[in-house]
């Protein structure tokens, strides 16, 4: 994987942010997903996500762990993408608001679910204290891992602030085994990793990429988690908590 270039990376949020807006919005599909035309193919989406809810796939596991954390919950989910991981949530959960600062993410995930009990909206996760909306639990997967670490720590201290106690919250990321050594430390960057990447129209993009490890997870949930259960696959971390006074 080639480096983006060799200037300073810059952690300063909204700047960043934007940033990886910009990278999201300009993402293609994966081939897998994607029509004739390169387009998106909600079908072909759909099947791929239920095909990976199957005992014996490596996904299993989280996907029943999300499941029965968000059963019967009133779900915030922050980074929805494609719609992965709310097509899992629908039938499991009361209702979910899936959220994305994406416009052709949200756009892809409302052709993939199609469910009566699931809305969708821009949102920027970083800062959810102003969202209209009554919540008991919070989704992000493959999100926080992308923002700086004071950034993600800032968000998690909003994020319980909005539920309250007894709110529920499920973070995931992935490993990313594969990548360890494409991931490399930046002037600017701080303590954070970044990586090059290069699935972007606009070419090779530098993000935030940080791997996290138990002792990452716990820090970045804070005082305020309690029931905390982390889990851990061979592609993702994932961590399930209740928020406490
Ligand atoms: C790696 S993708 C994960 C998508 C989905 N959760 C999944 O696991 O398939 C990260 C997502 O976070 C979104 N995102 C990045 N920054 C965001 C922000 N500040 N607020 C909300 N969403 C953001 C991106 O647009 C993208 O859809």
């Amino acid at each position: 994987m080639q480096k983006a270039d060799k200037g300073v990376f810059t952690r300063d949020w909204p700047q960043y942010r934007d940033n990886l807006k910009a990278y999201y919005d300009r993402r293609r599909l994966s081939d897998p997903f994607q029509d004739g035309d390169g387009g998106c193919d909600p079908e072909k989406i759909r099947s791929l996500i239920r095909s990976h809810h199957v005992a014996g796939d490596w996904r299993f596991e989280i996907i029943e762990h999300l499941r029965r954390a968000m059963a019967d919950r009133k779900v915030l989910e922050l980074g929805c993408g494609y719609g992965y991981w709310t097509y899992h949530l629908a039938d499991v959960a009361e209702r979910v608001l899936a959220t994305d600062i994406s416009e052709p993410g949200l756009a892809n995930a409302r052709l993939v679910v199609d469910a009566s009990n699931v809305e969708f909206n821009l949102q920027d996760a970083s800062d959810v204290s102003d969202l209209t909306g009554s919540f008991d639990a919070v989704v992000s997967v493959n999100m926080i891992n992308h923002f700086p670490r004071e950034v993600a720590l800032a968000t998690l201290q909003r994020i319980n602030a909005r539920l309250g106690a007894g709110g529920r919250v499920f973070l995931a990321g992935e490993h990313y085994y594969g990548w360890r050594r494409m991931m490399y430390r930046k002037p600017g960057a701080g303590d954070d990793f970044v990586s090059a990447r290069a699935d972007s129209d606009a070419g090779a993009v530098e993000i935030v990429d940080d791997p996290y490890e138990p002792d990452d997870i716990r820090r970045l949930i804070g005082a305020r988690a309690s029931d905390v259960f982390i889990g851990d696959c061979l592609g993702y971390w994932w961590v399930r908590y209740t928020v406490c006074e």
